[in-house]
């Protein structure tokens, strides 16, 4: 969280997180799936000895692996609703079972937990039906560690069950992945996190607008943890009634309004009101990272609303919240330009001998975005001079070798590249979110009947707006390859693929670099 805590220490009362922790199946949010399967499995007696729980921090996983502790150790049970009030249940909810044993991965003290865990074994529980390990984190335990256990569940004593939590699945190995039955716990809608905040607000006796609760939730980006934890904070300044101009004041957060004007001054290319925008906007409390991010997220949205999608849970505002003008602004590699600066600094930051200066000529570049010319127009243009140099009566280009492609051919023998090159040229007034996507693709190779189009593993989101009109490119590509029947998406990982990426654009360099740009006296490099 990007937030620190304004509350004094040693505050009475607990916080929201831990006042609101479910104590039953029934009480939890967003995990229907898991909750149902767990409480019918628990129903039918089929009680398993190794639970994975994988998924983002904050949705509900410790929660269900105590309330399954419960379920299985509650003197009426084992029972999909443990009574709460039995000595077990109560033990449990107080973490002084000892037949509960949590454990954390993070910790380094967890190897030796682990080792020990196979000697205790051996020990039937003491009071309870089920000897119970819960332990969190499970991917950070090292390799010894592992091993230690997974000796342990490989033939576990009946009353054993492990509860093993994850927020990176991937990082557990697959030796101990199989022997568990896995649950993927997601994350929490924005939807169901501002009920529950509302919820919360009540019983904290706080009016909330609904707006401020709204932006809570989407700040809690699916983690109701964060989400109580956040509204804490908010009560802790709010005076009794929370409004989203009172967080905006307090926490500096920069709202749609000023984003979009922001945005409209950038487009001006006025670079001074810019800069003079800047320096208020961090003068008004929200941090240079901070403003970097929303920054990047609103270019981000932009970004999908170019591309027709205007679902507003992905954009984190109404799409008519955002201001047409700027949108129509811009053209799609553009917008893309304007991420991948923004990222750019983003990753820099932290490096960086001023972050400020960093912003600023970033930003004084993104008043200049028109004048940025991109590898298409850079390509469009090489072309119109081949054309008319070639029309000249003596005049004559000869393409290097690889791009002999370039060459007309014939058009019953067109290559797949070619073909994809023409449809993305036809395609570009019409749709030219498409084409631009269009223009990522690494490489196209045909494979029977079906068209492969690569792209760079980091071009993923090209790659989505190209799945969304398959059909479409398909039925143009119809007449220059009537063979294929399908189109295929494929991504590679390599960087150095991603580099061939453009490989006439860098052709193109060699080009003005060895032949027009030397005959320069001064020698000038950059191209
Ligand atoms: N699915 C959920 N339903 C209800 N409350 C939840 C849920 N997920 C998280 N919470 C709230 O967040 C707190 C922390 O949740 P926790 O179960 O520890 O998350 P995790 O283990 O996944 O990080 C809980 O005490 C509870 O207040
Ligand atoms: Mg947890
Ligand atoms: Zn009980």
């Amino acid at each position: 969280m990007p937030y620190e805590s304004t509350r004094s220490a040693g505050t009475p009362y607990e916080v929201t997180a831990t006042r609101k922790r479910p104590q039953s199946f029934t009480e939890l949010v967003g995990q229907e799936f898991v909750t149902a399967t767990l409480t019918s499995s628990i129903r039918m007696g089929r009680i398993a000895h190794a639970y994975l729980f994988a998924g983002p921090r904050g949705v509900g996983k410790t929660s269900v692996a105590r309330i399954l502790a419960r379920a299985l150790n509650c003197e009426k049970g084992p029972t999909d609703t443990p009574c709460g009030v039995c000595p077990s249940c109560r033990e449990i909810a107080r973490g002084a079972s000892l037949d509960v044993i949590e454990i954390d991965g993070a910790s380094n003290t967890s190897v030796n937990d682990v080792r020990e865990i196979r000697d205790e074994v051996l020990f039937a529980p003491n009071g309870g039906r089920y000897k119970v390990y819960i332990i969190d984190e499970v991917h950070m335990l090292s390799n010894s560690a592992f091993n230690a256990l997974l000796k342990t569940i490989e033939e576990p004593p009946p009353y054993i069950v492990f509860i093993f939590a994850t927020t990176e699945v991937h990082k557990v190995p697959a030796t101990i992945r199989s022997r568990c039955q896995q649950y993927n716990f997601r994350l929490i809608s924005t939807g169901e996190i501002k009920e529950k905040l509302r919820e919360a607000s009540r019983e904290l006796k706080v009016e909330a607008e609904d707006r401020a609760l709204i932006w809570i939730a989407k700040e809690a980006t699916g983690s109701l943890r964060d989400a109580y934890t956040l509204l804490d904070q908010v009560v802790s300044f709010a005076d009794g009634s929370i409004t989203f101009e009172r967080i905006r004041e307090k926490l500096g957060v920069l709202g749609i309004e000023e984003l979009n004007e922001f945005a409209r001054m950038l487009r001006a290319g006025d670079a001074g009101a810019v800069l003079q925008r800047m320096d208020a906007i961090l003068g008004s409390g929200v941090s240079l990272e901070q403003f970097v991010v929303t920054l990047t997220e609103y270019f981000r949205n932009l970004l999908f609303l170019k591309s027709g999608i205007e679902k507003d849970t992905l954009l984190g505002s109404a799409p008519e919240d955002f201001d047409r003008s700027v949108l129509d602004s811009l053209t799609a590699a553009q917008i893309e330009k304007s991420i991948e600066l923004l990222l750019g600094l983003y990753r820099n930051i932290r490096f960086s001998l001023n972050q400020r200066f960093e912003l600023e000529l970033l930003l004084s570049r993104m008043t200049q975005l028109d004048q940025m010319i991109s590898p298409a127009d850079i390509r469009d243009a090489l072309r119109q001079m081949r054309g008319e140099l070639a029309a000249e009566p003596g005049a004559r280009i000869v393409s290097p070798a690889p791009a002999a492609g370039e060459a007309p051919q014939p058009e019953h023998r067109v290559d797949p590249g070619q073909a994809v090159k023409k449809v993305t040229e036809a395609l570009r007034r019409e749709k030219p979110a498409l084409a631009s996507a269009l223009e990522r693709v690494a490489s196209v190779s045909l494979e029977e009947e079906e068209l492969v189009l690569t792209f760079s593993a980091t071009d993923h989101f090209q790659g989505e707006v190209v799945l969304k009109d398959k059909e479409m490119i398909s039925s143009r590509l119809a007449p220059f390859l009537p063979r294929v029947s399908r189109i295929r998406l494929a991504f590679h990982e390599t960087k150095a693929e991603a580099v061939k990426e453009d490989q006439r654009v860098e052709l193109l360099r060699k080009v003005f670099r060895g032949e027009v740009v030397k005959g320069d006296a001064d020698g000038d490099k950059s191209v």
